[in-house]
């Protein structure tokens, strides 16, 4: 699908990401939809948007609040009369599997998982009517393998490529147009160790545990090592074009965080955790 005059909705779509995605878009030609929780850095997403000559609207959104999302969605439909992208990407990080709080589970699955699960249930049923569109969900690398310290990260994100795959089949059994992506990259330059500006105020003192501060600043290190955004967002419109399932932007250790899980489960050796590798495309 190309995306001149098409409509994308991006959610987390204030910063990282979802904000290089949104100019990407925009300069193709999409009239953009923003949904974020931070009020500041949305204003400043739309105004820099409208700078760069973009149709955009955008709307204070908590995507784990299925509430906020149909409004969302109805504010898309009120100003561009049709929603062809969805970019369920609003994600945020925490949460080591040992000694990490259910609340703490609770809104990283909140986040994460019934966000992407709000994100269909409001707008997939608009592409299946119209027969045209796609969906793209952002999960991760820790999606595709286990990593140390992120436990409640990678239970929701591979949560989330297994909604994906399981939405691609129901879709391709239906026979629709619509085009679904599973974006699973590794370490990319944004602000994604520094979630906890988005936690209820209710759990920031679990900030303060050594732990956490410890994977917080390796993390901060590793994406301060990784990649750009503007790749990751041309990366996705290419598999937007080109109707492609998998988006590997760290294409090696995708496959080889894969490939060593086989193996593991065939009874060979478990996998090992590459943080390097898992910053280089
Ligand atoms: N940066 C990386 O290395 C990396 C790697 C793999 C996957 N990801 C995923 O990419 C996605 C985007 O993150 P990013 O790296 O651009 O980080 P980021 O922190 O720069 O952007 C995340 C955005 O989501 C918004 N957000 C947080 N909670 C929200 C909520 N409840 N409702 C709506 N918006 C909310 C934030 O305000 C922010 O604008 C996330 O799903 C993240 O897990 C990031």
């Amino acid at each position: 699908m190309e995306l001149k005059d098409k409509t994308a909705v991006i959610t987390g779509g204030a910063s990282g990401i979802g904000f290089a995605t949104a100019q990407r878009f925009a300069a193709s030609g999409a009239n953009i939809v923003l949904g974020d929780i931070e009020d500041a850095p949305l204003a400043a997403a739309i105004a820099r948007l409208k700078d760069e000559g973009a149709n955009v609207i955008g709307v204070k959104t908590d995507v784990a609040n299925e509430e906020d999302v149909l409004a969302l969605r109805d504010a898309a439909l009120a100003e561009f009369s049709a929603v062809h992208v969805i970019f369920n990407n609003a994600g945020v990080a925490a949460g080591p599997t040992i000694g990490t709080p259910l609340k703490v589970w609770d809104w990283v699955m909140g986040v994460n998982v019934n966000g992407i699960v709000n994100g269909i249930n409001a707008f997939v049923p608009l592409l299946l009517e119209q027969n045209e569109g796609h969906v793209i969900n952002t999960a991760s690398l820790a999606g595709l393998g286990g990593v140390p310290g992120m436990g409640a990260y990678c239970a929701s994100k591979f949560a989330t490529v297994g909604i994906t795959e399981s939405l691609y089949h129901e879709i391709q059994l239906r026979g629709a147009n619509v085009g679904v992506s599973a974006l699973c990259p590794g370490f990319v330059k944004t602000r994604i160790f520094e979630s906890q500006r988005n936690m209820p105020n209710e759990l920031i003192s679990y900030n303060e545990s050594a732990d956490v501060q410890a994977v917080n600043n390796l993390g901060a290190q590793a994406v301060n090592a990784g990649i750009d955004v503007s790749i990751v967002a041309e990366a996705i419109e290419k598999a937007v074009r080109e109707n492609q399932f998998w988006i590997l932007t760290h294409f090696k250790a995708a496959i080889r965080t894969t490939e060593q899980r086989l193996e593991w489960m065939k009874g060979g050796a478990p996998t090992t955790i590459n943080l390097e590798g898992a910053t280089k495309p």
